[in-house]
């Protein structure tokens, strides 16, 4: 071998090498799995739960829970595994929780979120919270998925979420040593199919309610509001704006989820004209809106100090309502969501 051609096989070699190395730095974070480390408790935890008689009240009349889909504690045991596992993610990077932080409560505090490959999300991310009680069930912030149980296989199967299809998940939830049991405690038997899979992440959403806020005791009968709290309720129940709507009418207490869509309002948006293109939008629950960052469809406006002086339609009031508005927003506020163990990540 001459002299020249030693030196052209190692500078080939050289390229080799360098280009397994930077491949495999690329290609590392695709095969890697997660943690599968699953920390549950040996009796599932409760999911139903007993809630005060305002809460039950409003249930009972906008509840979407649909027949065949009741919250179990082992449905919803593995709901939450399902919520917190980045393996629904293609190159197990994002699970559900990446983007729905429980001390966040169930939402991003970012105005966009970040999929598997790095690219945003087109909206916000919405709370998890509450969501079972939007009577019509409809789901995202222009209600294109019909019920909560299509809506969970989307993100799945979204091109900037998790990039994944539900035969490949299917496939590769079979091979984890935990979901087998889970599946047969929760459905009877150890298959895994998308049904399933929607089911129970169905199941573990719609059991993340709030009714342990200030709010829920005062209309437990158990503390009260102070008068600047109690004013700002008078305000969000008595006062109409221009359009003659009151904050009430569109988000009805005691869960304060959009109750009508249909009275036209959404944040200017040149780019996003929300349900059927109509500049309309679902808002999810404002309990712990108080404490959110990043509000409404486009996560623009910084938080409800900033909303209720900002100029907003329907959503700005006078300078002497702000401070008894926001008062009575942050009673809405419970906390114990945010770290409660049946709603937190089993894989730590
Ligand atoms: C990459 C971030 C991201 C991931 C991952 C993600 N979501 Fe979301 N989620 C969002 C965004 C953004 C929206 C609002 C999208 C829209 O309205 O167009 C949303 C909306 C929702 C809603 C609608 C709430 C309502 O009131 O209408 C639910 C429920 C939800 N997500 C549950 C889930 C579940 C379950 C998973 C996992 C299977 C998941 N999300 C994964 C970002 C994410
Ligand atoms: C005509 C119906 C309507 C009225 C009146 C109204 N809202 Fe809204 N509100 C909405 C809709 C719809 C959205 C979501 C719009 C969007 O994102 O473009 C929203 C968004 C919000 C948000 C942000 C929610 C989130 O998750 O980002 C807060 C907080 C809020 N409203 C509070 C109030 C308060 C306080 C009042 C009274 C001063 C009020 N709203 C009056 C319909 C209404």
């Amino acid at each position: 071998m001459t002299k020249k051609k030693t030196t052209l096989l190692c500078v080939v070699a050289i390229v080799i090498v360098l280009f397994q190395y930077c491949t495999k730095k690329k290609g590392e974070a695709t095969v890697e799995e997660p943690a599968s480390v699953l920390n549950l408790p040996a009796t599932p935890y409760a999911y139903n739960v007993s809630f005060p008689a305002h809460v039950a009240t409003a249930l009972a009349q906008t509840d979407n829970t649909p027949a065949g889909n009741a919250i179990t504690d082992n449905g919803a045991t593995l709901g939450r595994v399902l919520f917190y596992d980045k393996s629904l993610s293609i190159n197990n990077t994002i699970a559900c929780a990446s983007c729905h932080k429980q001390s966040n409560s169930f939402t991003d505090p970012a105005p966009k979120s970040s999929g598997f490959a790095g690219g945003l999300t087109a909206r916000h991310s919405m709370s998890t919270m509450n969501v079972r009680f939007y009577a019509s069930g409809k789901m995202f912030w222009d209600e294109r998925a019909a019920t909560l149980e299509d809506q969970v296989l989307q993100p799945i199967q979204n091109s900037v979420e998790m990039g994944m299809t539900l035969p490949a998940l299917v496939t590769k939830l079979a091979d984890k040593p935990y979901y087998p049991g889970l599946f047969q405690s929760a459905f009877g038997s150890p298959t895994i199919t998308s049904d399933r899979i929607s089911k129970a992440l169905a199941q573990f959403v719609r059991s993340i309610v709030t009714y342990q806020a200030k709010y829920d005791r005062v209309k437990s009968g158990q503390d009260v509001f102070t008068p600047i709290e109690a004013q700002g309720e008078q305000l969000f129940l008595t006062a109409a704006g221009p359009g003659g709507n009151t904050c009430a009418s569109c988000h009805r207490p005691p869960m304060f989820i959009t109750s009508n869509p249909a009275a036209p309002f959404a944040l200017a948006d040149p780019s996003d004209h929300g349900i059927d293109n109509q500049n309309r939008f679902k808002s999810g629950t404002l309990r712990n809106s108080a404490v959110a960052t990043s509000l409404f469809h486009n996560g623009s406006v910084a938080n409800v100090g900033a909303m209720l002086a900002g100029g907003i339609p329907q959503h700005s009031v006078p300078p002497p309502d702000r401070a008894a508005l926001l008062a009575f927003l942050q009673t809405l506020t419970d906390n114990t969501v945010l770290t409660e163990a049946r709603f937190s990540d089993p894989f730590k």
